[in-house]
């Protein structure tokens, strides 16, 4: 049990890459709080988790919402005394538009969610770290907070700034205890990328540029992700983690 005994917040966890994660986690021990939207899914996870004996509790909304944030918190601290890792996962994507084909309700949707959503959720969970002597925090960034794609001008600017957002908040804690990371994973077989996946051409096209020539799992990032939550991760902060099939390799 690789984070046994570890109290976890999983955002965006009712589907694909948090979904998996809060499983891992829950397998190798953790108690997870999941959050998203869509409650009736995540009762389906937290379902999954609990028949194989581990803990989790649902807590439904939006990473937009401040009150929403901090009862999640609350809440994890209410069920479970504790908060030792945090999965930063929920996002949106917005491809395919060129930048001047972007209208400024999409610009604005996208960075509160995936950049503005990870900062209220990383500054509500903070001072319980800090108390509690320690944490890990995991950002789950894109290959597009990296390099450049085309059509991608607004997703690729707030994985860009999750880039920058992680090391910063690494220095700021680095003498606490608190890690901080980021994970890129490239083409994930979740809901999110399933627009691409259902179109064989387009799936073709773009897994050519793949050296490992298939879609990424989501329990592949979840691995990741556990190794990062863990303590094996004791010196690693500040970083980010390519899971990417070799895409940015070359
Ligand atoms: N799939 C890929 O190829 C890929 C590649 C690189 C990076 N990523 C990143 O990996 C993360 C997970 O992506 P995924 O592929 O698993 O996406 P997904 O299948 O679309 O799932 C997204 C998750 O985020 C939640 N979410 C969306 N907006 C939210 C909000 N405002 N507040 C709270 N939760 C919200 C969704 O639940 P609700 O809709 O119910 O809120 C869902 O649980 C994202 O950050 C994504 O950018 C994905």
């Amino acid at each position: 049990m690789r984070v046994a005994g570890k109290v976890a917040i999983v955002t965006g966890a009712n589907v694909g890459i948090g979904a998996a994660v809060a499983k891992v986690l829950a397998e190798e021990g953790a108690a997870v709080v999941i959050t998203g939207r869509r409650k009736d899914l995540l009762d389906h996870v937290v379902a999954d988790i609990e028949r194989k004996k581990g803990r989790a509790l649902a807590v439904a909304g939006s990473v937009t919402d401040e009150a929403h944030v901090r009862s999640v918190v609350d809440q994890c601290l209410r069920a479970f005394g504790a908060l030792n890792i945090l999965v930063n996962n929920a996002g949106i994507g917005a491809f395919g538009k060129l930048l001047h084909e972007i209208d400024e309700a999409t610009w604005h949707d996208v960075l509160d969610v995936n950049l503005t959503g990870v900062f209220r959720m990383t500054r509500a969970s903070v001072p319980t770290m800090l108390k509690n002597g320690g944490g890990s925090i995991i950002n789950i960034s894109s290959v597009g907070g990296v390099i450049g794609f085309s059509g991608s001008a607004a997703y690729g600017t707030s994985k860009g700034g999750l880039e920058l957002f992680t090391k910063c908040v690494a220095m700021d804690y680095a003498q606490n205890g608190i890690r901080c990371n980021s994970v890129c994973p490239g083409l994930i077989d979740t809901p999110m990328a399933a627009p691409l996946l259902n179109n064989p051409e387009m799936k073709a096209e773009v897994l050519a540029a793949y050296p490992i020539r298939r879609v990424g799992t989501p329990e592949e990032v979840a691995k990741m992700v556990l190794y990062l939550a863990s303590d094996e991760a004791s010196w690693v902060t500040g970083s980010s983690f390519m899971i990417d099939g070799g895409l940015t390799a070359h």
